[in-house]
């Protein structure tokens, strides 16, 4: 057999599957791609989450196109965290060029252009589906987690959801929770230390701090009704066609600090609502972080861990998490560890600490006889990548360089007007656009301390009159204004999250 046909039959061998797959693209050997050696990826294996990784400009993000494409085909719906902007134009139908052609020729794989169906969603000003969720929502741990609080002061954003709980009153959005804050420290101290304890006053400035701080970083535009359904997520076309969901996060690179917290509340909510599932045949949703780094650069040391161990438990529930990043080491290997998927790009070698990156890159990849791993990370070309997944099994594949298929759709964004016209087609757009006001905390405090003030002003003119009566022997009607009464928002209160929340809590002890 000669060395070609020997490794034909490893990578076919190697990337064999029973079940239903898809293909990312074709092996090659000594840099030059083999017709019909295809990489397969299994879709049962596709919640065991995955990286794509490599220099600026490598293709990662025409890799991510790709798989969400095929994962659409099949039916699976994906939701693209897009930092760049550069994704929108999967929603229409690519051109072919002579670059498309000829790999597709080499690696002997038939290409068509087609759009896909796509939902464009925001949690800031622009226009599309609004992301949003209630502080109520969050719960106490998660919501003590994004604000990095120590435990003393987690201990009293308990007592806090708790009292809100108990008093039915809805946190809405950051304001409700700054004001109930405020109202605990002023005229509802009282009550407060009776039925719950006291609050430090150190504590509770240092909590209403990192609110600000969050409200500055813009976090104010997510939090509030009508918050989103996770379950729309997962919706399929006429034809079959798994959704992509695209959120735009184009404003939040330079708010590190949103971005994980968005990201984790969102696998939080997505991980509370999902039912358990056993191994299934193929993933229910497949969520792609691109410019992962900004998540896990100024992720403080508990949010990181709340990360890791949503990306061990979601998987359960047939949903496949992949970061896209630069270079494999902006994930912490925790998190890294857990990855079935590995798609790395070509990396460049400028600096003494590239090649240290490169080699432990190199030597995270299954041992192959058939390529100098750490000399092929550097000599691959663009929209080629070394790669290894999970067979069904559960074993790494063996290593290989792959040329990767071209995206169907679009490789470049939509116009303004294409983005206009896929909102005003959209279900969601017109769902989440509604105006909720639902009664929050802070209204209803408000009400509660201008009811205590009528109260004691009405105590003070019923007293007055009393004298006045006494002295001229006479009785007045006095004008009885109207009591308020709160209208009850019901809670639902220690909602999915929060339970789940629980559950992580004590997985990570
Ligand atoms: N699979 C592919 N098929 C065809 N062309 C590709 C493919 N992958 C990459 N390219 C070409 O390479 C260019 C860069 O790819 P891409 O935008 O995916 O890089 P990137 O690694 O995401 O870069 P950055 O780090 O800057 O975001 C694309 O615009 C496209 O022209
Ligand atoms: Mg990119």
């Amino acid at each position: 057999m000669s060395k070609k046909d020997e490794f034909f039959s490893h990578i076919t061998g190697g990337y064999t599957c029973k079940g239903d797959f898809i293909i990312l693209g074709g092996a090659m050997l000594d840099g030059e791609p083999l017709a019909d050696a295809h990489i397969k990826v299994p879709l049962k294996t596709m919640n065991r989450h995955g990286l794509i990784a490599g220099a600026t400009g490598t293709g990662k993000t025409k890799t991510l196109q790709v798989l969400s494409e095929q994962l659409s085909l099949k039916g699976i719906p994906s939701l693209v965290m897009d930092v760049k902007g550069d994704l929108s134009g999967v929603a229409k139908p690519g051109k072919e060029n002579a670059f498309i052609t000829d790999r597709h020729t080499k690696i002997n794989l038939p290409y068509t252009t087609m759009g896909f169906p796509v939902e464009l969603l925001t949690i800031s000003e622009q226009e599309g589906v609004r992301l949003r969720a209630t502080v109520s929502e969050f719960g106490p741990v998660l919501f003590s987690r994004i604000l990095d609080l120590n435990d003393t002061q987690s201990g009293i954003v308990s007592i806090i959801f708790k009292y809100c709980d108990d008093n039915k009153l809805g946190l809405i959005d950051l304001k409700d929770i700054r004001k109930v804050i405020q109202y605990l420290q002023g005229e509802g101290k009282a009550e407060l230390e009776n039925e719950y304890g006291a609050m430090s006053p150190a504590s509770t400035g240092v909590i209403l701090r990192k609110i600000i701080e969050l409200e500055q970083q813009g976090a104010e535009r997510f939090f509030g009704e009508e918050s989103f359904d996770v379950m729309d997520l997962m919706r399929r076309d006429s034809n079959g066609n798994g959704y992509i969901n695209i959120i735009r996060l184009t404003d939040i690179q330079d708010k590190p600090k949103l971005f994980s917290t968005f990201m984790l509340s969102l696998l939080a909510e997505v991980y509370g609502r999902m039912p358990e599932r056993g191994d299934q045949p193929k993933p229910e949703l497949v969520i792609f972080i691109d410019e992962a780094h900004l998540i896990f650069s100024q992720a403080s040391k508990t949010l990181l861990e709340q990360i890791e161990t949503i990306v061990k438990l979601i998987r359960s529930k047939g949903v496949g998490v992949y970061f896209i990043t630069q270079n494999p080491m902006d994930v912490p290997s925790s998190v890294l560890a857990q990855l079935g998927l590995k798609v790395q790009h070509a990396l460049r070698a400028f600096t003494a600490a590239d090649r240290k990156d490169i080699k432990l890159t190199a030597e995270n990849f299954p041992i192959s006889e058939w390529y100098d791993t750490e000399n092929a990370l550097t000599s691959l070309g663009t929209g080629e990548a070394l790669v290894t997944v999970l067979n069904e099994k559960g074993i790494p594949t063996p290593l290989a360089a792959m040329m990767v298929r071209a995206p169907m759709s679009r490789m470049d964004i939509l116009t303004a007007e294409e983005i206009e016209s896929i909102n005003r087609s959209s279900q969601l757009v017109t769902k989440y656009s509604r105006v909720v006001d639902p009664e929050s905390a802070a209204e209803m405090l408000e009400r509660k301390i201008e009811s205590a003030e009528q109260r004691r002003s009405e105590a003070e003119e019923r007293k007055a009159r009393q004298r006045d009566s006494t002295w001229r022997g006479s009785t007045t009607t006095a004008r009885r204004r109207t009591a308020t009464h709160p209208v009850v928002k019901v809670l639902t209160s220690a909602t999915f999250i929060r339970g789940m929340m629980g559950i992580l809590t004590r997985a990570m002890k």
